[in-house]
């Protein structure tokens, strides 16, 4: 399911002069002029940078809700620009785990159910996918709230749940856009810490941010400017920090069927 390179790291995705341009009204965007980036598996990658820089438009293409204009993206051993509209759509809907900042969930769906969408729409509703949501839903934290709905949840509570249902297809990576825009200071602090800690398990998360706190908790920043990539820093000191739910939670390693 990855690309593994001469040196032996798996790539959970690799961008090779990524071009994107928009046509409006006869004028030509050029939104991003030749982005290259490699992602090993289990990095975590903030994405900054001014608005109109090209963020979501980066964000849209590794999300696969977009295809680029020239250039290659290689999701894993795929080639994205090969599919038509219908794969794309199917590794959007199975491969990738998408966090919003307004969290997106069914109002009419309880948390186990918000979790157990991505896996609806694929057919692959069972009872042993039901104990995986169930497993999700207590690894952030929501174990004592499974059968209530999206407006019975405080703000990061819903997000959580968001977060879990982001990993039931067992992604590529999570796609995190603004995912703490929404969120006072303490939640966002848990948040970011449940992000951390799926990190520290080997989950790989890519954000979009504007947010320099927010960033700090990525191993890595990348910040575009005019659709270019100005600078790709690492960490000199990786993160670490406690998780707000314990040791016992992260053991469960519930995305193993
Ligand atoms: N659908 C679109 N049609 C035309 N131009 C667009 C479209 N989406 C974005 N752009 C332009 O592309 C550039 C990058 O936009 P965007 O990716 O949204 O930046 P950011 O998310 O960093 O604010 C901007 O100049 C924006 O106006
Ligand atoms: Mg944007």
């Amino acid at each position: 399911m990855t690309t593994t390179t001469e040196a032996g790291t798996s790539m959970a995705c690799r961008l090779v002069a990524l071009k994107k341009d928009y046509v409006l009204k006869g004028e030509t965007v050029r939104a991003l002029r030749g982005i290259s980036l490699e992602v090993p598996q289990g990095d975590y990658v903030a994405i900054m940078g001014a608005s109109g820089s090209g963020k979501s438009t980066l964000l849209n293409l590794l999300g696969c809700l977009d295809k680029p204009t020239s250039g290659s993206y290689y999701l894993g051993n795929l080639d994205v620009a090969r599919l038509n509209d219908q794969q794309l759509s199917m590794i959007r809907a199975s491969r990738i785990g998408f966090v919003f900042q307004s969290y997106n969930l069914i109002p009419q769906l309880t948390v186990v159910e918000n979790i157990e969408v991505p896996l609806y729409y694929q057919g692959r509703v069972n009872r042993q996918t039901r104990r995986r949501c169930h497993s999700l839903a207590a690894m952030v934290g929501l174990a004592d709230r499974l059968g209530h709905r999206p407006t019975q949840l405080s703000g990061g509570q819903q997000q959580r749940v968001a977060i879990a249902r982001s990993l039931v297809n067992d992604p590529y990576f999570i796609l995190a856009d603004e995912a703490t825009g929404n969120l006072d200071s303490k939640t966002t602090a848990e948040i970011l810490a449940l992000f951390d800690r799926l990190n520290q398990e080997g989950r790989t998360i890519i954000m979009v941010t504007h947010e320099d706190e927010v960033a700090s908790h990525a191993k890595r920043v990348v910040r575009l400017r005019d659709g270019l990539m100005i600078s790709d820093e690492r960490s000199p000191r990786e993160p670490d920090r406690p998780s707000p739910f314990g040791q016992s939670a992260g053991s469960c390693s519930p995305w193993i069927f």
